[in-house]
């Protein structure tokens, strides 16, 4: 049984969905979970707007793992996915790290498998192995050192220039890096479902109705995509530019949970989010994993400490040195 089927397994025993109490305010009550339990929500900006503005800390990948090393908390609740979760187990061994949905995964950490890219690795020994932090555990166990999209370009900027790189596992945000540091690297052939499924001839069409707006995107978008962006960067990238640059309207090419942030921060300027290649009524971009957790499930996992993050002892301590390198470069 593996850690996923033991959590689930367990979520069984306790009877998790039947034992669902009459909560009429689950703010309210979620806030009291977390002074009774000494617990501290960190919340991706991708997440639910509730969930955001529950959150202790709401922020980027890289943000979220900082606070995961320097909290004091007895409980941490990731309202995330499942790769930013085990990120904060790593870090915090000793503690309890919970996700209120195990299912919260990443299309881009599963399109890089660790025998694929064992297999992939010794073709290449001479490589410095560049993970970004969108990936399992194991695939970061195999690796040098982990970046997020905020510093990836200071990470690469820290290998020897004689050392030839790999970088796993989004090949979009891999040859965008390539392009802006002018280094060549072997880009692992994964991709994020999300940022690929904005449609150029919606985008167009949406720029002949508004001529004055700038795109801005993301950089695990495809690379036509971003050639036409006025500013292309990360989460925190993306909402700073917003903040702080003189213009007044943006079309925005990442998940659309950012925009509720966005909007708090700049409410005078118009925030349009990129529209996707679907027939649906929701023409934004959003992580189904993402939006997995609901503030129902927030409240379960806190009341019920389930369900846990549960990795092997050998697998955190080979993830941890990577993800301790990466911090170290400020
Ligand atoms: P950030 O590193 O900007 O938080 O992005 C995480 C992510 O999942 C992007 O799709
Ligand atoms: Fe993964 Fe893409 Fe969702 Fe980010 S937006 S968690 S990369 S599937």
């Amino acid at each position: 049984m593996n850690s996923f089927e033991k959590a689930v397994s367990e979520l069984d025993k306790v009877g998790y969905l039947k034992l669902k109490p009459e909560v009429s305010d689950y703010a309210e009550a979620i806030q009291k979970l977390k002074k009774e339990k000494n617990a501290v929500i960190l919340g991706h900006y991708y997440q639910e707007a509730a969930i955001q503005e529950i959150s202790d800390f709401l922020g980027d990948s890289l943000y979220l793992a900082n606070m995961a090393a320097t909290t004091d908390a007895d409980i941490i609740v990731f309202a995330g996915v499942h790769f930013m979760a085990e990120t904060a187990k790593i870090l915090n061994p000793e503690k309890k790290v919970l996700l209120p949905d195990l299912n919260a995964g990443c299309s881009l950490a599963d399109s890089c498998q660790p025998n694929d890219f064992k297999k992939f690795l010794e073709e290449h020994p001479d490589h410095y192995v560049i993970s970004y932090i969108n990936c399992s555990a194991e695939i970061k166990a195999l690796s040098d050192i982990i970046c997020t999209s905020s510093n990836a370009l200071k990470i690469i900027q820290s290998v020897p220039e004689d050392r030839p790189i790999i970088f796993a596992p989004d090949r979009n945000l891999g040859a965008y890096l390539q392009k802006v540091t002018g280094r060549e690297m072997l880009l692992w052939d994964g991709v994020c479902k999300v940022h690929e499924a904005f449609s150029i001839e919606k985008i167009l069409n949406l720029v002949k109705l508004h001529p004055d707006a700038r795109i801005i995107a993301h950089p695990e978008s495809e690379p036509h995509l971003l050639k036409m962006a006025s500013f292309v960067g990360s989460t925190t990238a993306l909402l700073k530019h917003v903040q702080t640059d003189s213009h007044h309207k943006y079309i925005v090419a990442t998940e659309a949970g950012i925009l509720h942030e966005m909007r708090k921060n700049a409410p005078q300027k118009k925030i349009i989010a990129a529209p996707i290649d679907q027939n649906n009524t929701c023409a934004c971009s959003e992580c189904e994993y993402m939006k997995m957790n609901t503030m129902e499930k927030l409240y379960l996992c806190m009341k019920y400490e389930l369900p846990e993050i549960i990795l092997p002892e050998d697998l955190m301590q080979k993830a941890l040195a990577p993800i301790q390198r990466m911090l170290a470069i400020k």
